[in-house]
């Protein structure tokens, strides 16, 4: 029996755009999905490109103005894959229109604008997901396995840091197509809402919610040229961000983000430290978990390295043989497999709900930063 389908118009055929098509195409190749999700409409404003990129995935349409997109009765889920100034206006016409709603981080440039995106799905209740993506990478998946099942015991301290490099020159535009990251308007915030949003949301799946925030936050370069206005501008956004957290189990955490940390392309890596073990994960070696258990004798007692590759760790039943690898795409196969499995019983997560929780903290930091106090986080 043909499967109900699932039609998917997708905002923005940029970088997610793709790791998004390449998740709706993947899932049901690698997952048992009760519906099949059907690449329908893309939407952006560059008719051309739209259309050379629908055609490489294999979309059955493209639309140039998103309000065109969602008023299509021949679409069920609207994907936002757009720049962070987008999210909200599309997110909540998406809502009001009865669409299911799929999202990227982070899912507003402030709380206030989350509050207002998560009032809108509940009101139209409509099912709803942002792609924190690294929560389904296996050995994250696995972490938070062994931390719920005790295995770490009273958890301590957790550690976190994402480390780049590619905002170094002073050369460097803000603005427009490619560098809207740097541009306040657009983006919100510079690293704290765009990397270590994906720090606290991780961070808070595994060790629950945060109370208190103190950070130090710097801008290097104050003032760049703007691309779509030639013109000097003052740089708004944080170029750098390190801070201390205490969260409501008691354990405290640091966390640190750079776009200046010269070698580093996308260096993220946790740790947490518990009173029976700790877990270690890095972005670079991802399918490794390193794992210190306390348990048994001294002499033979040390660190593990877990190659999560095998049946038994999560998703990776659903890939190749044990023993080989899976990477940074699948996270992203293993969230649409997720969030279409939600839809039929019990929602997945993160919704605009829970992403709301890491704008409050988010917001929190960036408060801190300018008042130099500690501020509460409410996450
Ligand atoms: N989950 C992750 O790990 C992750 C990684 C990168 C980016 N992101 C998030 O994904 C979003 C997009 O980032 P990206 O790296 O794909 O950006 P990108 O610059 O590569 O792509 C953005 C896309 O949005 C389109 N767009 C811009 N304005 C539009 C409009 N008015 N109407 C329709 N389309 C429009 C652009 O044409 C482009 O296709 C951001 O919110 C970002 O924070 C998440």
């Amino acid at each position: 029996m043909a499967k109900e389908k699932l039609r998917i118009g997708m905002v923005g055929y940029g970088f997610m755009g793709r790791t998004h098509s390449n998740a709706f195409t993947q899932a049901p190749k690698f997952f048992e999905l009760n519906r099949e999700p059907e690449l329908t409409a893309v939407c952006a404003r560059n008719k051309d490109r739209a259309e050379e990129f629908a055609a490489n995935w294999g979309y059955g349409s493209v639309e140039t103005d998103w309000r065109a997109l969602i008023e299509r009765d021949d679409i069920d889920l609207i994907d936002i894959a757009a720049p962070n100034n987008m999210h909200h206006d599309i997110a909540i016409a998406a809502a009001e229109a009865g669409k299911m709603v799929m999202c990227e981080k982070p899912l507003g440039r402030t709380a206030a604008e989350s509050a207002e995106m998560v009032e809108a799905v509940e009101k139209a209740g409509v099912p709803n997901m942002v792609w924190y993506n690294y929560r389904r990478i296996p050995a994250v998946t696995m972490a938070k396995k062994m931390i719920d099942e005790g295995k770490l015991g009273r958890i301590f301290h957790y550690r976190a840091k994402f480390l780049q490099d590619w905002t170094i020159s002073t050369d460097l535009p803000q603005g427009g197509e490619g560098l809207w990251r740097l541009d306040v308007d657009v983006a919100g915030s510079g690293v704290t809402g765009d990397l270590l949003a994906h720090c606290i949301d991780t961070a808070m799946w595994l060790n629950g919610g945060i109370d208190s925030v103190s950070a130090m936050i710097e801008t290097f370069v104050k003032e760049r040229e703007h691309a779509l206005t030639g013109e000097m501008a003052p740089v708004g956004i944080d170029d750098a961000c390190a801070f201390l957290a205490r969260f409501s189990n008691g354990s405290m955490a640091t966390f640190e983000s750079t776009r200046y940390a010269r070698g580093h392309k996308a260096q993220y890596t946790l740790e947490i430290n518990g009173e029976h073990g700790s877990l270690i994960w890095d972005l670079h070696d991802l399918q490794r978990l390193e794992y210190f258990d306390h348990s048994g004798d001294g002499e033979t007692r040390g660190w593990r390295s877990i190659h999560i590759t095998d049946g038994e760790h999560p998703y990776m039943g659903n890939w190749w043989v044990p023993g080989l690898s899976i990477g940074y795409a699948e996270s992203f196969v293993h969230q649409a497999a997720d969030f279409i499995q939600g839809l039929d019983g019990k929602a997945a997560a993160p919704t605009f709900a829970d992403a709301h929780q890491t704008d409050l903290v988010t917001d929190a930091v960036l408060k801190s930063g300018k008042t130099a106090q500690w501020e509460p986080a409410g996450g």
